[in-house]
């Protein structure tokens, strides 16, 4: 099939490119502290509000925020059970403030579960607007459906209810492929119904990783479309997206395998073992703030040279501050094509996994100890979250059941908006990745 390239203009004085020629697309940040996953700073409404964070999920499928007068509920670490905080939030669309708000919509009530139903949100109503972004070089998106959540109640201890409300998600849009199954307003769905985009594929990637080790890494997602080769480097490789029984959600590829060498000194890279040589499929999660993954840490540690730190808390760790890892120091995944002989390597920087996750607990000197939110010795279990996301360039493409990868972590003007974009591809209904092998 045909493909259409777009060549956007980028910073001369002449005519700025017309709103037709951008696909949608959503500017990415992972930031450091807290349990940070890839996140969206959305301003509902017109005029624009307050910035809300919003987890960019692609484990999850429907698309919520919290609107006027919602509470937040913790307090008992039994699922189901309405603990005794109650925590009014805070930063919420307001969306009888906003001019450009379409009729809510009460009649179709949404329930969202996350974390085997540890978090349950409801969400009574549901409404469109347009929303904008925190860096105001992207342009806004019009007419976008989203579940207006009132409710939610998170398993979990919270003596003297001290947690702030602050912490706690405020938004969520998921990204899962669409499905009839799906619950709740689809963000895709909608973009494809409204003719913004001519297939369900989207591609994510981030930039350059940031100076500083507490820097937020800046990324870009555009849907129905595809960049061109300057954000990725290497092959795109086309993988089979292999689904686990039965009913699931996310996308899921194959297990692949892992090399690394030693951090101060690097030589031959080291195949790392399996804990568990019954998990065959890995999740593709990007709403989750780690990397869980079934290979040995044993062996992981003795090759590299991280160490488990094991005092008030256990957890993988750099023997030093976070600013001391080496930024060429790289875990390196294999994963194998759909295309016999094709094999695509995603180098992931242990600093991508040094964002601060185990900064809070007291007595964690962070001036010698680098916590990493990498969890390997899985058993069960094989999930790739944001620090993977911050090196790997990703095309979802649902139509032909592919997702591509490519080393990402190499490009460039994220910040800029359309301007640092470059030119892009349509992604075609039924049409292989452009440019993938
Ligand atoms: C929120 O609650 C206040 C009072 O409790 C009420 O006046 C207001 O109408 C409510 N707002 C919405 C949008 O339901
Ligand atoms: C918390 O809010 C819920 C829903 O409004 C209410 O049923 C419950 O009694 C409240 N709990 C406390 C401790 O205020
Ligand atoms: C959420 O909104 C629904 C519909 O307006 C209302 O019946 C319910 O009481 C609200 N729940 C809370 C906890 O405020
Ligand atoms: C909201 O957008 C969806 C998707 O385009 C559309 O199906 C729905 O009719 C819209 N609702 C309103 C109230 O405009
Ligand atoms: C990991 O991959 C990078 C980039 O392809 C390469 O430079 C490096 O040598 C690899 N390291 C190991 C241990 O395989
Ligand atoms: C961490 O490094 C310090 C100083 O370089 C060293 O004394 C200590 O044994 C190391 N800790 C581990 C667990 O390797």
């Amino acid at each position: 099939m045909e493909s259409l390239l777009l060549a956007l203009l980028a910073t001369t004085a002449s005519a700025a490119p017309s709103p037709n020629s951008q696909p949608p697309a959503i500017p990415l940040t992972y930031n450091y502290g807290g349990y940070p996953r890839i996140q969206a700073d959305i301003a509902w409404g017109t005029p624009p509000q307050k910035t809300i964070p919003t987890i960019f999920d692609t484990g999850s499928s429907g698309f919520w925020v919290y609107g006027p007068n919602a509470t937040i509920n913790d307090g008992s670490q039994y699922h189901y059970t309405v603990g005794p905080c109650n925590k009014s939030v805070h930063n919420f669309y307001n969306w009888p403030a906003s001019k450009t708000h379409a009729k809510l919509d009460t009649k179709h009530g949404y329930a969202f579960a996350y974390g085997g139903n540890g978090e349950i949100v409801q969400a009574p109503s549901s409404i469109n607007d347009s929303f904008s972004f925190g860096n105001t070089k992207w342009p806004a998106l019009s007419n976008n459906e989203v579940a207006l959540a009132n409710w939610t109640v998170v398993a979990q201890g919270d003596a003297g209810c001290k947690i702030p409300e602050s912490d706690f998600d405020h938004s969520i849009l998921g990204l899962a492929p669409i499905s009839p199954a799906t619950s709740g307003p689809s963000f895709r769905g909608n973009l494809l119904s409204q003719g913004k985009t001519k297939s369900s594929s989207f591609s994510m990637w981030f930039d350059k990783p940031p100076k500083s080790a507490k820097g937020s890494y800046q990324g870009t997602a555009i849907f129905g479309a595809i960049p061109s080769k300057s954000k990725y480097s290497g092959e795109l490789v086309r993988l089979k997206q292999t689904p686990s029984q039965g009913t699931y959600v996310g996308y899921y590829v194959s297990v692949p395998k892992l090399t690394a060498t030693s951090i101060t000194k690097p030589g031959k890279g080291h195949s790392i073992g399996v804990s568990d040589n019954t998990v065959k499929q890995c999740l593709l999660d990007s709403g989750t703030g780690q990397d869980r993954l079934p290979f040995s840490q044993k062996q992981a540690l003795s090759v590299t040279g991280l160490i488990e730190y094991d005092k008030e808390a256990s957890f993988l760790a750099w023997n030093g501050s976070c600013d001391s890892i080496p930024p060429a120091a790289t875990l390196n995944y294999t994963f194998a094509g759909a295309t016999a002989g094709k094999s695509v390597t995603i180098a992931v920087p242990i600093r991508s996994y040094a964002r601060g996750e185990f900064d809070q607990i007291p007595g964690v000197d962070t001036s010698k100890v680098c916590g990493l939110s990498l969890s390997l010795d899985e058993y069960g279990d094989c999930t790739f979250g944001a620090p993977f996301f911050t090196a790997a360039f990703a095309v979802f493409n649902d139509e032909k059941k592919q997702v591509a990868l490519a080393q990402g972590g190499v490009s460039t003007g994220a910040a800029d908006g359309p301007g640092g974009l470059g030119p892009v591809t349509v992604i075609g209904a039924g049409q292989d990745v452009p440019g993938s092998v």
